[in-house]
């Protein structure tokens, strides 16, 4: 749990909003009178047109059809060995699949329509941008389509860490590969000295909170839609260490004095990214960003003998244990970086994705023990699993802003 952000001090703030939380059904009352419900602007999470569903909550519900109807199977060459929860034998490697996402209020998400989706985007560019889980999204639109044409030409666009044409429809699938969004490397304390070296800092990791990373400065100039993500890798001790390599943030070239933690590394960079994108995009793009992905580590964290060996989704009453800021479990970071998301996109013209809360059901869809590491792994998604059900909310806004 990084500093600052403590699960008191949220509390605390919450104390000092009551005061104000018991006036806004007034503000409401008044706002509403001002002006009447039809101009006011629909939320980022709601898809307009169709029914004015909220995707971002509601239920699993069991569909047992969906099992025997697999969307592709574990033969689509591009799943990743770890994820191919069927080829590697997982337990409930198919009964996975048999859940439906179903919005509170509303019928169940569409499902994508393959041949209708290559259709539609004829003579379009599509990029995912992130980390691993953002390619385990992109892996899962890959298989869905190459399951009705096998017509590809794969090659690496605009600084693409792997990519496919489909060449009927002329359609471009991408994945850039970027962990931070922003730039980043080793650095090392200089004979020479500077503001750094003269706080005691040896060695750690630049990171420049206002320069893309290469793999994707280009996207947005290609793409005519991109879905982007960050999170697993700023508050993830493991990778930056707070003390043997730390996070060091640069702005403008130079190091922030006094330097920032990471969740304040974040806010920036994230600002400065979404100004990035705003400039670079070319006219009519449409833009994407996608709340963290859970984790389900469960007795411990991933290095600390955590696993996830569910067969079935949670409860919400096992969600809300496993997940609440209150709570300070081994998997609070998700909430806690969808809060810094939340706050950096509210003001800005992304649309946002909000696969969090579904997600967070599934416990039972992670490659666990198959994966083929020396831990379980409870991060990334069993392939076909969830993150086709994230590539549904992906056709099912799109299809809403074109129509
Ligand atoms: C949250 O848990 C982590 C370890 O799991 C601990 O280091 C940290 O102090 C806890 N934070 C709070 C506010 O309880
Ligand atoms: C294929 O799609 C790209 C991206 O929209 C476009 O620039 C190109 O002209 C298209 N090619 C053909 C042959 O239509
Ligand atoms: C995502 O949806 C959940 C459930 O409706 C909500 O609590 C959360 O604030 C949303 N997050 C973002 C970043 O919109």
């Amino acid at each position: 749990m990084p500093p600052g952000r403590s699960p008191v001090a949220v509390l605390r703030r919450r104390r000092a909003l009551l005061p104000l939380v018991l006036l806004l059904p007034l503000v409401l009352l008044i706002l509403i009178l001002i002006f009447p419900p039809h101009s006011v602007p629909a939320l980022v999470n709601v898809v307009p047109g169709l029914q004015t569903c909220d995707y971002s909550s509601g239920e699993w519900v069991p569909d047992a059809s969906a099992e025997s109807h697999l969307r592709y199977d574990h033969t689509c060459k591009e799943i990743f060995k770890g994820w191919n929860c069927v080829g590697n034998g997982k337990r409930n490697g198919r009964a996975l699949l048999r859940w439906r996402w179903k919005p509170a209020g509303c019928e169940l998400l569409p499902r994508l329509d393959p041949l209708l989706f290559l259709q539609r985007h004829r003579n379009t560019n599509i990029g995912f941008v992130g980390d691993s889980l953002n390619r385990n999204m992109f892996v899962s639109l890959v298989c869905m389509l190459r399951g009705v044409t096998g017509e590809v030409r794969k090659w690496r666009p605009a600084g693409a860490d792997r990519g496919f044409t489909f060449l009927r429809y002329n359609l471009t699938l991408s994945y850039h590969r970027t962990n931070l969004l922003v730039r980043y490397g080793r650095w090392s304390a200089s004979s020479n000295g500077g503001p750094l070296e003269s706080l005691g800092f040896k060695q750690g990791y630049r990171v420049d909170v206002d320069i893309p990373d290469q793999t994707w400065a280009e996207a947005p100039s290609f793409h005519d839609v991109l879905i982007f993500n960050t999170g697993h890798w700023w508050l993830a001790p493991s990778k930056f260490d707070p003390i043997q390599s730390p996070m060091l943030f640069f702005e403008k070239g130079t190091p922030i004095i006094p330097p920032l933690l990471p969740p304040a590394g974040l806010d920036l960079a994230l600002k400065h990214m979404i100004t990035f994108v705003n400039k670079a995009m070319r006219p009519n793009g449409v833009k994407f960003f996608r709340t963290q992905s859970p984790r389900h580590f469960e007795g411990g964290d991933w290095d600390d003998g955590g696993s996830c060996q569910r067969d079935q989704p949670m409860s919400s009453e096992e969600v809300e244990e496993l997940f609440s800021l209150e709570n300070n479990g081994t998997n609070a970071e998700v909430r806690l970086v969808n809060q810094h998301l939340l706050k950096a996109l509210e003001q800005s013209t992304f649309r946002v994705l909000n696969v969090t809360h579904m997600s967070e059901f599934r416990a039972d869809a992670h490659p666990s023990t198959t994966g083929g590491k020396k831990h379980d792994d409870c991060m990334h998604w069993c392939l076909p699993g969830p993150t086709d059900t994230w590539n549904d909310l992906l056709a099912t806004n799109l299809a809403a802003i074109e129509s």
